[in-house]
């Protein structure tokens, strides 16, 4: 089952080089792969963490249509604590810029539940912001009880390894095009992954309960890559940053700990994905959502 674009982590690895990775996802554990890995060796880091999102176990249903919605409680996104789950995301983060080139860039996302707290052990690692990006669904998940609002957005931190990183790439062209408003403003808008973009398994349910929207990586490798740049993703589920990352003509190394998900790479990477850089039907759709021109 498992190809040639994967390689399992073993314990006797003690290292591996950037060719031996490329263009291959690394079935094992993100920190433990990581530390293998040599330093100054990628353009860019997209990291969908763990959100340890301790949602209720309760029948949730949709705010339109009335339809029960799958909840995340898997177990990799469960921790026994806070701490725990702060050691977990500094671990990841120390080692991303360790092996980010000097001119590289890092996004992170998550929602309101741990973002606050990635965002602060960013800036005590000496990362240095550049944005926060906010990705408004167009089909977000409901509102539990009707005792708050509906949370319709994730947070997409993008930064540099530290203040005197100037030299990275952003390309305009693609922020203008992506970001609201004429001046090509920090807000995405964008539905969630859902429909036949959306991983199935074997009984027809969704294989990842997190699988990211291909139109948001499209959206971040195109502003802050260039061709042939190498993308790391570290917790790559079904590999959504290396799809799009291959389509659009980039390298890729990605590492994932579930090897179901793995298997689901492998498959998804049979069927080529087809995308272009242009995206103006989208962004009139942005436009028209936020009722400005
Ligand atoms: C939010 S999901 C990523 C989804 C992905 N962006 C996609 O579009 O499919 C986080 C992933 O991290 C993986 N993960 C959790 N802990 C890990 C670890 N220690 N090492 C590697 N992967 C891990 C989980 O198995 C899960 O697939």
């Amino acid at each position: 089952m498992i190809e040639k674009i994967v390689i399992e982590d073993r314990p006797r690895t003690k290292k591996y080089s950037i060719e031996k990775i490329l263009d291959k996802v690394v079935l094992g554990d993100a920190l433990e792969v990581l530390r293998k890995l040599p330093e100054s060796s990628v353009d860019m880091v997209f990291i969908d963490p763990p959100y340890f999102l301790q949602l209720p176990k309760k029948d949730l249903k949709r705010w339109t249509v009335k339809t029960s919605v799958e909840g995340v409680d898997d177990d990799w996104d469960k921790f026994a604590s806070f701490e725990e789950y702060d050691g977990f995301i500094h671990n990841i983060l120390l080692e991303a810029k360790r092996v980010m080139k000097p001119s590289a860039t890092i996004w992170i996302i998550a929602t309101y539940h741990s973002i606050f707290r990635i965002g602060k052990i960013m800036q005590d690692l000496g990362y240095w912001m550049l944005n926060d990006v906010h990705w408004v669904k167009t089909n977000p998940m409901p509102n539990w009880l009707g005792v708050r609002f509906t949370n319709a957005t994730e947070t997409l931190i993008w930064a540099v390894k530290n203040k005197d990183a100037k030299k990275y790439t952003f390309n305009r062209e693609f922020a203008r095009e992506f970001g609201s408003g004429k001046v090509g403003a920090n807000v995405w808008v964008l539905p969630i992954c859902n429909g036949r973009e959306r991983l199935k398994d074997e009984n027809g349910k969704k294989l990842h309960s997190t699988q990211k929207p291909v139109e948001l990586l499209r959206r971040v490798i195109m502003t802050s890559t260039r061709e042939g740049d190498i993308i790391l993703d570290p917790v790559a589920g079904l590999g959504t940053t290396g799809y799009v990352a291959r389509a659009l003509g980039r390298k890729f190394v990605m590492i994932e700990i579930n090897r179901r998900y793995v298997e689901g790479i492998v498959e998804r990477f049979e069927k080529p994905l087809k995308i272009g850089s242009s995206d103006s039907n989208n962004s009139k759709k942005v436009a028209e959502y936020l009722g400005i021109d």
